[in-house]
């Protein structure tokens, strides 16, 4: 689902994107949105399903299945965008991974360094590896880096101790590849609260998939609604685009409040059942 047509204002036209955890949530709205805009899109997953996207997109969208661990697929991708577009203007690293709050104390010890490096190697290393196979192309281009955070990049109890610490290493990419790459190339984030996706979990610690909204957390969100992966997807293309330029180094808070939420009530004029 993209903008209404008269809603377009093809903000991204002529740029190439690479994004990657295209296949489903906050990845698929996005692809979708930098196509309603105009881009054409490298959409890249280990799920086979982000093929999906090439039969709605048609010639727009480039779907490829690759595990963002992997160097060699990373320069795979760079080069399947270089081939079919000649350029490379955007990366999106958005690919992750949960480990479903899961606390230290029941991590057994033997477990944590394959958790660790599973994890870290998606949320993390994979952000590392993607930046450094279009980098050439991303300075050619003077692009734009956009890397997916969390709530959990600057907070605790977003999740367990693995995420929270890979989340907030995301913080620590944006800003020292921000610095790094000026004046070429734009480096910012975008740090989303919920979603209704259900991301994969770490299978060192045996997890398969869970879902990101829990009872309760529409009440405990200040605006009071779990937003739809697309509701994400403009501050994606704002970043993307010449909206952004005067932005580096930024992490996009859009957590519908979470981290300014009060104690006795969620926000100010939220209604409580006490309150009739
Ligand atoms: N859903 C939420 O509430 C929420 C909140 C804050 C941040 N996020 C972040 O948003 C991003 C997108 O997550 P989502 O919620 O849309 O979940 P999602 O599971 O729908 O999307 C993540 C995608 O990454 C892919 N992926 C995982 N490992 C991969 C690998 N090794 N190689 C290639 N692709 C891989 C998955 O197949 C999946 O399609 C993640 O970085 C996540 O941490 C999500």
């Amino acid at each position: 689902m993209g903008l209404p047509e008269g809603e377009r204002d093809g903000r991204l036209d002529g740029k190439v994107a690479i994004l990657t955890g295209a296949a489903g949530g906050i990845g698929r709205a996005v692809v979708r949105r930098y196509v309603a805009e105009g881009a054409k899109v490298v959409a890249v997953d280990v799920a086979d399903t982000v093929h999906r996207l090439g039969d709605e997109l048609g010639d727009s969208v480039l779907p490829m299945v690759a595990d963002v661990r992997s160097w060699e697929d990373n320069q795979a991708v760079a080069a399947a965008a270089r081939e079919r577009w000649g350029r490379i203007d955007v990366f999106v690293g958005n690919a992750g991974i949960t480990d479903a709050a899961r606390p230290l104390e029941e991590i057994p010890g033997p477990q944590l360094t394959p958790a660790f490096e599973e994890l870290f190697g998606v949320n993390v290393l994979a952000l590392m590896l993607g930046v450094r196979a279009s980098l050439d192309d991303l300075i050619a281009a003077r692009g734009s880096i956009i890397l997916t955070g969390s709530f959990a990049g600057a907070n605790a109890a977003g999740g367990g101790v693995l995420y929270t610490a890979s989340k907030h290493a995301v913080l620590g990419l944006v800003r020292q590849l921000a610095y790094e790459l000026a004046p070429d190339v734009r480096v910012n984030g975008v740090a989303p609260g919920v979603a209704p996706t259900r991301l994969r979990g770490t299978a060192a610690l045996g997890q398969g998939a869970s879902d990101s909204v829990l009872d309760g957390t529409r009440a405990a969100l200040p605006l009071q609604e779990v937003p739809d992966p697309e509701a994400y997807s403009g501050v994606f293309a704002l970043l993307a685009s010449a909206d952004g330029e005067a932005m580096t180094g930024s992490m996009l808070t859009a957590d519908s409040g979470l981290s300014i939420r009060g104690i006795a009530r969620p926000g100010g004029r939220v209604r409580r059942p006490a309150d009739g």
